[in-house]
């Protein structure tokens, strides 16, 4: 089986893009939460990306990525059309959804797109979802149009001051922390993760982060995407993504996440200059 790509949409040129896959089982399975794993060709690597969204009814994913290594790069070149080999799915633990009251979701970067999953699924569950959302400027917002369908509020921040508050999430934060939600998720870049952890730690919020650990198999065998979370080992493809913020050592979840990277930028520099 293969995964047609329906649609494309370059988010930000060259850089994030936006897939609509058919893959009607996944799409029938999907929970917030959840991701899959890619294979773009026999011999490439296998890589995971959260399901940002899923229609059961029209058999599709959409999934969202930022080009930051050679597969990212490979999928960046594809186009509509085009068949993905393998789209495995959808792997993670089903994030909890019931009733719980307001909901606050901070995402900045791609990780607006798990966000976006999960903010989806408290709304569903009838929870009011205010959503803080970041980026370096305006045209490089993610999914603002999407959150805002059923979100109650869309908070915008740019670094350049080009739309909302001038500044980054976390800047946004102290006055709707002040209302105390009751639950927080936070999903980005490790340091914006642990800065929204350390702003609701003392408030004693519940908070919520989805983990972005390097996985192989994302099915629990690897050990690959190993976090310590609690003083405890955690594999995040199946004990989560999604952790306990306050519990999450964020310091070696960055070392792990940078153990490859001299391995990394070789593929992509052999990756650039064969297209040469
Ligand atoms: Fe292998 Fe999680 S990716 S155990």
């Amino acid at each position: 089986m293969s995964y047609p790509i329906l649609a494309k949409e370059a988010l930000i040129p060259d850089r994030t893009s936006k897939l609509v896959l058919a893959a009607p089982f996944i799409a029938q399975k999907a929970r917030p939460g959840n991701f899959v794993m890619l294979r773009i060709t026999e011999t490439g690597e296998r890589f995971p990306l959260t399901i940002a969204d899923a229609d059961p009814a029209k058999g599709t994913i959409t999934i969202i990525y930022l080009v930051v290594g050679k597969s990212t790069a490979l999928l960046e070149t594809m186009k509509t059309g085009d068949e993905i080999l393998d789209v495995c799915g959808p792997l993670g633990r089903n994030a909890p959804m019931r009733k719980i009251g307001p909901v606050l979701c901070v995402g900045g970067g791609t990780g607006i797109a798990a966000m976006h999953h999960l903010a989806k699924g408290h709304a569903a569950a009838g929870n009011p979802v205010t959503a803080v959302i970041g980026a370096a400027n305006a045209s490089h917002l993610l999914m603002e149009k999407e959150l805002s369908a059923f979100c109650r509020e869309v908070l915008v921040t740019t670094l350049d001051g080009s739309r909302g508050l001038k500044g980054i999430v976390t800047d946004a934060l102290p006055e709707e922390l002040r209302k105390k939600p009751a639950e927080v998720i936070a999903v980005g870049p490790v340091p914006m993760m642990e800065a929204v952890s350390e702003m609701t730690r003392p408030l004693g919020l519940k908070t919520i982060v989805s983990l972005n650990s390097i996985m192989l198999d994302g099915l629990g065998m690897c050990g690959a995407c190993r976090v310590t979370v609690g003083g405890e080992t955690r594999f995040a493809c199946v004990h989560g993504p999604e952790f306990d913020g306050h519990e999450v050592d964020y310091q070696e979840l960055r070392l792990r996440l940078s153990s490859f990277a001299s391995q990394e930028k070789l593929s992509m520099d052999l990756f650039n200059s064969s297209r040469k």
